[in-house]
Parts: C-alpha cells; sequence; structure tokens
C-alpha cells in the first residue's frame, strides 16, 4: 500500500499518479488534499509520514508546489527518509542507498511525463541491503 498526500499545488499531479498507480495495479490510500482549495502542506506530510513510520503504508508519495516544504515536514517524524527528487538518478540511488521510504516531487518543478517515470524507479528500485548504506542509515536513525 502507498500512502498518497499533497497540497493544493500538488493535487492536480497527484490525480495523474493515482491513474498511473491504478493502471499498474498497485494499491494506495490518499491522505489529502482533497481539491485545489488553498491548504497547509505540513499537514499532508505529516500524515503521509505518520502511514509509513507506522508501517500502515510501506512507502509514501507526497507532491507540493515545489516538493520541498512537504519533504521537511515528512522528515520531522522519526523513521522517515524522504527524498525529494526531480530525476530518475536521483530515485534509483535513494532507494539503494538511503532506503529512502517516501518519495517528494514539485509539481511545478517537474512534468507530469518526467514525474510518473520517477515514481516508477522509485516503486521498483529495491534498496541495496550494503553494510555501509544500512550504517549509514543507522547513523541517522
Ligand atoms: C504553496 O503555494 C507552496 O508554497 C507549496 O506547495 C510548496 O511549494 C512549499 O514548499
Amino acid at each position: 500500500m502507498i500512502a498518497l498526500g499533497s497540497d493544493h499545488g500538488g493535487y492536480a499531479l497527484k490525480q495523474e499518479v493515482m491513474k498511473h498507480l491504478t493502471e499498474r495495479g498497485i494499491e494506495y490510500k490518499d491522505y489529502g488534499c482533497y481539491s485545489e482549495a488553498s491548504c497547509d502542506y505540513p499537514e499532508y506530510g505529516k500524515a503521509v509520514a505518520e502511514a509509513v513510520a507506522s508501517k500502515e503504508c510501506e512507502l509514501g508519495i507526497l507532491i507540493c508546489g515545489t516538493g520541498i516544504g512537504i519533504s521537511i515536514a515528512a522528515n520531522k517524524v522519526k523513521g522517515v527518509r524522504a527524498a525529494l527528487c526531480s530525476d530518475c538518478f536521483s530515485a534509483q540511488a535513494t532507494r539503494e542507498h538511503n532506503d529512502a521510504n517516501i518519495l517528494a516531487m514539485g509539481a511545478r518543478v517537474v512534468g507530469p511525463g518526467l514525474a510518473l517515470k520517477i515514481v516508477d524507479t522509485f516503486l521498483d528500485t529495491p534498496f541495496s541491503n550494503d553494510e555501509r548504506h544500512i550504517r549509514r542509515i543507522s547513523m541517522i536513525e
């Protein structure tokens, strides 16, 4: 189960992500927001972060205008490693090296075509399980 969240700036791109996940047969839960009305990104960053930290969902995807505010908010929750990505290389590396459990994107930064490739890369790349990466992640914790 993938936890999804956005503010108003990420709402439209989140609809594209939901459609894409449905087409791929991947289950998700949308933690809001639920319209393009102006709202506060920390609320949704926290909701998705708590769903991932509690293991209610395996991974999360967060979208705001830049991806910055919502990733900062998510990373306040213990156990969360939210990675802001605007390219597929970073999405792959952050799964392999950081075992990132939340992907953050900026809807005003990446177009929908690239965003869906980033989503696929993030979801399809496993953690490397290399000792050095496990050590570094435990240092963060
Ligand atoms: C909302 O205007 C915007 O500030 C928000 O989506 C995000 O970019 C914050 O980091």
